[in-house]
């Protein structure tokens, strides 16, 4: 069956059952959810498949990667490749994961909400998408050859200074993701 075999069918199923389930509760005189509902829920989709790719190449991938031979590698992150893919959703699923967070905090300002806590996490959110977008992305395209002419040395150089970018997120990821949390369900500094 396709949803079996399909990664994209798959995710629209996904997306047509919660339509099914959503459309249930409303019959049953459920709360429709407005732009800032629909956008929380966007911006846990496309946090976690960030976020997942994030703990995949810091716990996975890199501690595996330099290991392997010159031609894995190569069959690993040419056009098309594992790596490829990885990146691509990643840098995306941080810019969805922005996109709506930016949205989010847009209806907590709206409202007067916006606490510390809120701050701390997103702060922290925006600091990892800048890594992704302005440090690790533009290295690795020199890296993959992607912008070609970086020589062996630079191309260790980038490798280094991706490298620290990425560890940089798994760490900010931790509080991130707590002060996120808080923000509505256990305030810290409010
Ligand atoms: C990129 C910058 C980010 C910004 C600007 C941002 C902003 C926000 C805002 C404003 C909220 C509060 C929503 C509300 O209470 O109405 C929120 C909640 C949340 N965010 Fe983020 N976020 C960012 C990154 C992330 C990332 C990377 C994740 C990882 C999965 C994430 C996961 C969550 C979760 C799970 C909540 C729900 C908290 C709850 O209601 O319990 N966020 N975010």
């Amino acid at each position: 069956m396709t949803i079996f075999t399909n990664h994209k069918a798959a995710i629209a199923t996904g997306f047509a059952l919660a339509a099914i389930l959503i459309g249930i509760g409303l019959a049953q005189g459920g709360q429709m959810p407005d732009i800032f509902g629909l956008a929380r829920w966007g911006h846990f989709l496309a946090g976690i498949t960030w976020i997942g790719l994030l703990y995949y190449l810091n716990f996975c991938h890199v501690p595996v990667f330099a290991g392997l031979s010159a031609e894995t590698k190569g069959e690993l992150t040419r056009e098309g490749s594992i790596v490829r893919r990885v990146l691509w959703w990643f840098r995306w699923g941080a810019m969805f994961t922005l996109i709506f967070g930016l949205v989010l905090l847009h209806g907590l300002h709206k409202n007067g909400a916006m606490g510390v806590d809120i701050m701390i996490g997103a702060a922290f959110g925006i600091i990892m998408w800048f890594n992704v977008w302005f440090i690790i992305w533009p290295a690795q395209k020199r890296i993959l050859g992607i912008v070609p002419g970086a020589t062996d040395e630079e191309k260790a150089k980038l490798g280094k200074r991706a490298l620290i970018a990425s560890r940089t997120n798994t760490i900010l990821s931790i509080p991130m993701l707590f002060f996120m949390g808080a923000s509505a369900h256990f305030p810290i500094f409010g």
